[in-house]
């Protein structure tokens, strides 16, 4: 099979009641485990960037970094991780965001992202876009340009495009 021939959905598990009651949640384990299809999906999310002239991937954790880090690889640039409070061992700056369930603290080292790069946000889900609006938010704090966003999933019942404003946004998948 061609790689533009893999309909991703296919591979992604939907599990129901997780993890709480009422979530039906996308696991994308089924397709990581699956080497040409993680790579399938990996190709097609750099082929639909590569013109936007990145200089750094960002991705915040943890399946964020399963997307971003090969994606930046493939992109052939560096890769900025976005952590959750207290995991970053140098000078960060912090944001805190609700999630689909639950509230966190997100965090960036302060030298991850140089001033006036073009940045590149990457993660597995688009759900309410929380995740994605306060890492753009730090993004922005450390002087970068985000010059696009790509997903493997996006919720689109969820609306989170919407924090997005006019960022382009790339999604393989979509519920
Ligand atoms: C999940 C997912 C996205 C985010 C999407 O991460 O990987 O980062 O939620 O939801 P949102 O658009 O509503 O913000 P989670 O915080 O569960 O962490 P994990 O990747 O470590 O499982």
């Amino acid at each position: 099979m061609s790689e533009s021939q893999i309909n991703f959905k296919d591979y992604i598990r939907v599990i129901p009641d997780f993890p709480q009651p009422g979530i039906r949640f996308k696991d994308i384990t089924t397709l990581l485990k699956d080497g040409p299809a993680y790579r399938a999906a990996i190709e097609e999310m750099r082929k639909a960037v590569e013109h936007l002239k990145i200089d750094v991937v960002a991705g915040p954790e943890a399946r964020g970094f399963v997307i971003g880090a090969p994606l930046a690889l493939a992109l052939g640039v560096g890769f900025a991780p976005i952590r959750k409070s207290g995991k970053l061992p140098g000078e960060t700056i912090e944001a805190s965001y609700d999630l689909e369930y639950g509230k966190d603290v997100l965090a960036m080292h302060k030298d991850s992202i140089q001033p006036g790069q073009r940045v590149l946000i990457a993660d597995d889900l688009l759900a309410t876009g929380g995740t994605i609006a306060t890492s753009i938010n730090l993004i922005r704090q450390l002087g970068g340009e985000i010059v696009g966003s790509a997903f493997l999933i996006e919720l689109s019942y969820l609306t989170g495009r919407e924090k997005l404003g006019d960022i382009d946004v790339v999604s393989l998948v979509t519920y």
